[in-house]
C-alpha cells in the first residue's frame, strides 16, 4: 500500500470491522428507544427520517459500500445519528457532559479561561507591546469561534451535548496524556505535523524533524481515545484540552482531490478511482477502468454528491462536522489551518510545552506540488456548473456555518 494520510489503512480496517458488527447487531432496541422519544416529540413522520439516516450512517463508513441516501442537514438527522452511536457500542452508556446546553450562552469553563489566560505565561519572557496585543486579539478570536460553534450547535443540534458519547464518536481523537491534550485529526488540515508534535510532547521523539511522514502515521505511538475504557474516555473528555484544527471546506476538498487522484496512489486509484470512472465517465477506456487513474475533479464531485455513491465516504473529504462531532465534544481550542502556525504555537505556549518545541512546517505529500490555495481552489471549482457548486456548498454547509467561513462564490446561497 502506498503511503496515505492520517492512518487511512487502520481506519479502513476498523471501519470494515465496525460495519460488520453494526450490520450483525439487531437494531431493534435502538428503534424502541428512538420511538419513545419521537412519540413524545414530533411523531411518527420523523421515525422514517431516522430509519433512512441510520441506514446511511452504517453504509457511509465503509468504502465499497453503497450510500443509499444523500447527506443533507436537517437537525433531526444528527439526533438520529447520535442515537445510533449511543447504542451500537454497549460500553458507551455514560453521559459525559452534565453542563446544560440550553440557551445560546456558551459556558466558559474554568479550564478554558485558564487556557486563554495562561497563554504565554509559560513563555520564557513575557510578551511586550505589539506581541501582547496580538495574543489578546487571538484569544478573543478563539473565544468568538467557540461561542459561534456553541450557538450553531444549540440551534441545529439541540440536546446533542447531553447525549452519551460512544467510542465511534471519538474515533478520530488522539490522546497525549503528558500535556493532557486531545486532538481530533482532520486530514488535509495539518494533521501530520500535529501528530509529530504530539509525539514529541509525549516523549516518543525528541524532535519533529526526526519523524518521517510514514512514522507520523503508522509507527506512531499515539493512542486514540476510543482505545480507552469508558471511564478513561470520560475522564479525559472532562479534564483535557480538546483541540480541533479546521480548514476552508472547499480548499480542504480540492487538497484531498489533488493528493489522492492527481499522483500515483495504490489505494485511492483502485478503491475509489475505478468505481468513479466506471460510473461517471461515458466511453471510459479499458486502461482507465483497470487502473482507476485520471479521475477528473468533476467526476469526483459527481461521486461526492451522488445519493447512491458507488463507493463510500472517506475521512479526507468527510465534513468536519461529522468527523469530529464538535457539538458533542465541545472543543476548547478551534484553530484554523489558514493561520496554522501562529495558532498552533499559541496553543503550545499556553499548555506549557517546552519552549524549543514549535509547530513544524513540513509538507509531506507531493512536496513539489504547489500548496492548495484559494486561487487553485477557485480554478478547480470553475470546472463545475453553478448547480454542482451549489450542491457541493450544501454538502459542506454545516462546516461553513460552524466555523464561520464565508461562502466561496458569490452566486451561492
Ligand atoms: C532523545 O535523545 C536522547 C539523548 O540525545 C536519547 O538518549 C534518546 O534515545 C532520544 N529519544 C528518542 C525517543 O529518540
Ligand atoms: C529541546 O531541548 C531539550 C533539552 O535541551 C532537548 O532534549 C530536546 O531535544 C529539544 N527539543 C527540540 C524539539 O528541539
Ligand atoms: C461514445 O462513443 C460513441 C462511439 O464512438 C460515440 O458515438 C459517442 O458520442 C460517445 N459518447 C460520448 C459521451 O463521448
Ligand atoms: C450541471 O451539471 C450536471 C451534471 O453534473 C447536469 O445534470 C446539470 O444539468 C448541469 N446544470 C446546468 C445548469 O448546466
Ligand atoms: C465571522 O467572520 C467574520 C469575518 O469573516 C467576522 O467579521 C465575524 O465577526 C465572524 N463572526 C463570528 C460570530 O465570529
Amino acid at each position: 500500500m502506498s503511503p496515505v494520510d492520517c492512518s487511512l489503512q487502520d481506519s479502513v480496517c476498523v471501519r470494515r470491522r465496525r460495519l460488520l458488527s453494526a450490520l450483525m447487531k439487531p437494531p431493534c432496541l435502538l428503534f424502541y428507544r428512538l420511538w419513545f422519544l419521537l412519540l413524545l416529540g414530533a411523531g411518527s413522520v420523523l421515525l422514517l427520517v431516522c430509519l433512512q439516516d441510520l441506514t446511511e450512517t452504517v453504509f457511509q463508513q465503509s468504502p465499497g459500500a453503497q450510500v443509499l441516501l444523500s447527506s443533507r442537514w436537517p437537525a433531526v438527522k444528527d439526533a438520529a445519528v447520535q442515537g445510533e452511536d449511543g447504542l451500537h457500542l454497549q460500553q458507551a452508556s455514560i453521559s459525559v457532559f452534565s453542563e446544560p446546553s440550553l440557551g445560546s450562552k456558551p459556558p466558559v469553563t474554568k479550564r478554558h479561561r485558564k487556557l486563554l489566560k495562561s497563554s504565554y505565561a509559560a513563555a520564557s519572557s513575557p510578551p511586550t507591546g505589539e506581541e501582547a496585543l496580538q495574543q489578546r486579539s487571538l484569544a478573543r478570536t478563539l473565544e468568538a469561534r467557540r461561542r459561534l460553534l456553541t450557538d450553531i450547535c444549540a440551534k441545529y443540534q439541540p440536546g446533542v451535548t447531553e447525549q452519551r458519547v460512544s467510542q465511534r464518536q471519538v474515533s478520530r481523537v488522539y490522546v497525549e496524556d503528558r500535556s493532557r491534550l486531545l486532538y481530533c485529526e482532520v486530514p488535509k488540515a495539518g494533521c501530520s505535523n500535529w501528530k509529530r508534535v504530539l509525539m514529541v510532547l509525549g516523549g516518543s521523539a525528541n524532535n519533529t524533524r526526526d519523524i518521517p511522514h510514514d512514522a507520523a502515521h503508522y509507527a506512531n505511538r499515539l493512542r486514540r481515545l476510543e482505545s480507552y475504557k469508558r471511564a478513561g474516555i470520560i475522564d479525559r473528555l472532562r479534564s483535557y484540552t480538546k483541540v480541533l484544527f479546521i480548514r476552508e471546506p472547499f480548499e480542504r476538498l480540492v487538497s484531498a482531490f489533488r493528493d489522492k487522484f492527481e499522483s500515483p496512489n495504490s489505494y485511492y486509484h483502485p478503491v475509489f478511482g475505478r468505481p468513479i470512472i466506471s460510473r461517471y465517465r461515458a466511453n471510459a477506456t479499458r486502461t482507465a477502468l483497470r487502473t482507476g487513474a485520471g479521475v477528473t475533479f468533476r467526476e469526483f464531485i459527481q461521486y461526492l454528491l451522488d445519493v447512491r455513491r458507488p463507493v463510500g465516504m472517506d475521512i479526507h473529504w468527510e465534513p468536519v462536522s461529522q468527523l469530529c462531532n464538535p457539538c458533542l465534544l465541545r472543543y476548547d481550542f478551534i484553530g484554523k489551518f489558514e493561520s496554522l502556525e501562529e495558532e498552533a504555537n499559541f496553543l503550545l505556549r499556553s499548555i506549557g510545552a517546552p519552549t524549543n518545541l514549535t509547530f513544524p512546517d513540513f509538507k509531506d505529500r507531493n512536496p513539489l506540488a504547489e500548496r492548495t490555495s484559494s486561487k487553485i481552489t477557485q480554478e478547480y471549482f470553475s470546472q463545475l456548473n453553478a448547480t454542482e457548486r451549489q450542491k457541493a456548498f450544501d454538502f459542506y454547509y454545516m462546516d461553513y456555518l460552524m466555523f464561520n467561513y464565508s461562502k466561496p462564490f458569490e452566486d451561492l446561497h
